[in-house]
């Protein structure tokens, strides 16, 4: 098992880490909704699986006006989850079995329905407790028009306005206010957050939207059209992005991060060009930052090959260990995206995005065909691939059962505020997010006892843990031993290409640790050595397309 030294500093850097949804993952008493108790519950799987660390999205007190990112109470448990007893039952029984714990914390906005906002409505304009977020006077000659032009990330515009006319921030839902980071209230109170669940045992933060929290509000607003695109390298001064005075906030956490041994870890989502990504890498910093350039590639080699050499430079220059993610609760699975064609939603053109499969779930999983076996062998291909590379990965919960995304979800099933705000013209990220099957038969296949928060197909029976758990050829097999034989061979973070064919990839890790992925049509041979593990049946002991193999050539 690859369960790591709990005291160990640096236990981070080639850290598996598993992200449990925790609405989605188990229910355990039976109300349609995933809790912490049912997490508690699946520990053992968790075990077996060998991972070195969950990362738990948010569990706290919500109206899940998006999926739990609009948080109410930064320290407590939303009651449909459990209690802070439960939370520590939780944490117990994770340790216990050498499993770390990231949770998720949510700085760039709180909900409309936490203390402090609430608090703002109740006050008037230009009062202390309006400072704690961004009130302003709308503009036009009696103030009906938004402050700016700026559009939300779900639709819509990014301002709401409050009954005394006032207008508020929110670049995310209308439910999701901005905090305001100049303000020294706001900037403690996270601190007292990351101190209270550190005290109860949690190990490391993944911090939400790291790329916004301070802004530019000074006028005149620009207006959207005059902001630099958030594509491009930035400088560290758009009003809203990737601003350098983040890192003020950040190296503040860091020093309560290293009141605690092991000091606390924290991984940035932070969605700027990879050339700034390092800010946030550093150690006098968040210490780690995902990296999204996989999950954003096409199935190809080139792409796959560049991506990888230039994220293991940007590690060095941080002195941080890369991440590694190919799917999460905001995009469509990869075993999908694979199966679809390469184009801006599957049209079949070159495309920047690629594989994003947004197209295809807003045709309810019609257009363009989904092929789910080449799909699925791909994905197994570049989960192998993915697991064999220098620092840390992240899985999504379900991939280790090579799950499909459920892009036919009924409409009115809908939660995801992307629904609402597109005018129904995009369906959202609720495809993914769907409970998992544990069984292959009963309410809602073993994820509680009644029913699930969001309806499951039936074709979740033949991919449940049940079907899977003993067949030697599944895809949680495939996981299960590859985690055991990664945390075997795991050695310096280093990685060196062999030359090969174009769409080859072929690199090696110290120990003679050899990761082959092929993506041409011709198979191809293998290096002298024991074969470790594959990601599909060799065809006369060499490796068919679409197929990843690990071999040792010498230990
Ligand atoms: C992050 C989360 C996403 C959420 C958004 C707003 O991107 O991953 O799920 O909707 O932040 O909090």
């Amino acid at each position: 098992m690859s369960n790591q030294d709990m005291s160990d500093r640096d236990w981070w850097r080639q850290a598996v880490v598993y992200q449990v949804y925790p609405r989605s993952f188990a229910d355990h008493d039976g109300d349609g909704v995933g809790d912490l108790p049912g997490i508690t519950s699946r520990v053992g799987y968790l075990k077996a699986l060998g991972v070195d660390a969950i990362w738990l999205s948010p569990f706290y007190p919500s109206a899940l006006a998006d999926g739990g990112y609009d948080v109410d109470d930064y320290r407590d448990v939303d009651p449909l989850l459990g209690t802070l007893a439960d939370f520590d039952a939780m944490v117990a029984a994770l340790h216990d079995a050498g499993i770390k714990l990231i949770i998720d914390i949510v700085p760039n906005h709180t909900s409309n329905r936490h203390r402090w906002f609430r608090e703002a409505l109740a006050a008037a304009p230009g009062s202390p407790a309006r400072e704690r977020y961004h009130f302003r006077d709308g503009t036009g000659p009696d103030g009906s028009e938004p402050p700016s032009d700026w559009p939300s990330m779900f639709g819509g515009p990014a301002w709401h306005r409050v009954p005394d006319g006032q207008w508020y921030l929110h670049l995310f839902a209308p439910e999701q206010p901005d905090l305001n980071w100049d303000n020294p209230e706001v900037r403690e109170d996270f601190l007292t957050t990351l101190r209270f669940w550190s005290d109860r045992g949690v190990d490391g933060f993944r911090i939400d939207v790291a790329h916004a929290l301070t802004k530019d509000m000074s006028d005149p607003l620009p207006s959207a059209p005059d902001l630099p695109d958030q594509q491009q390298p930035l400088v560290g001064d758009h009003p809203i992005w990737d601003r350098d005075d983040a890192q003020e906030v950040f190296r503040g956490w860091r020093k309560v991060f290293d009141e605690y041994d092991p000091p606390r870890t924290a991984v940035a989502e932070a969605w700027c060009h990879p050339s700034r990504r390092a800010r946030y890498a550093q150690p006098e910093s968040l210490g780690q930052a995902f990296n999204f350039d996989l999950l954003q590639a096409d199935w190809d080699a080139s792409t796959f090959r560049t991506v990888i050499t230039r994220n293991l430079e940007a590690s060095e220059e941080s002195g941080s260990s890369s991440t590694w993610v190919l799917s999460n609760h905001d995009v469509v699975r990869h075993a999908s995206r694979y199966g679809l064609p390469i184009g801006p939603n599957g049209s079949g053109a070159p495309a920047q995005l690629g594989q994003d499969g947004r197209g295809w779930v807003n045709s309810d999983g019609t257009t363009p065909q989904l092929d789910p076996e080449l799909g699925l062998q791909r994905a197994r291909a570049a989960s192998l691939l993915l697991l064999a590379l220098p620092g840390s990965a992240y899985l999504f919960q379900g991939e280790e059962l090579g799950l499909h995304e459920v892009a036919d979800l009924p409409h009115d099933a809908l939660q995801d505020p992307t629904y609402e705000r597109s005018g129904h013209q995009q369906k959202g990220r609720d495809g993914c997010r769907v409970p998992i099957p544990w069984n292959r038969e009963g309410s809602s296949f073993g994820f509680g006892t009644g029913g699930a928060h969001l309806p499951q197909p039936r074709w979740f029976a033949s991919v449940s843990v049940q079907a899977e758990q003993d067949d030697p050829s599944s895809t949680l097999s495939l996981y299960r031993a590859a985690i055991a034989v990664r945390a075997r061979l795991q050695g310096e973070e280093s990685l060196t290409w062999v030359d090969s064919a174009p769409n080859l990839l072929h690199f090696t890790r110290p120990g003679g640790w050899h990761c082959l992925t092929n993506l041409g049509a011709a198979p191809v041979d293998l290096p002298d050595g024991e074969v470790m593990v594959t990601s599909g049946p060799l065809r006369d002991g060499l490796l068919p397309q679409d197929t990843t193999a690990w071999v040792v050539t010498r230990r």
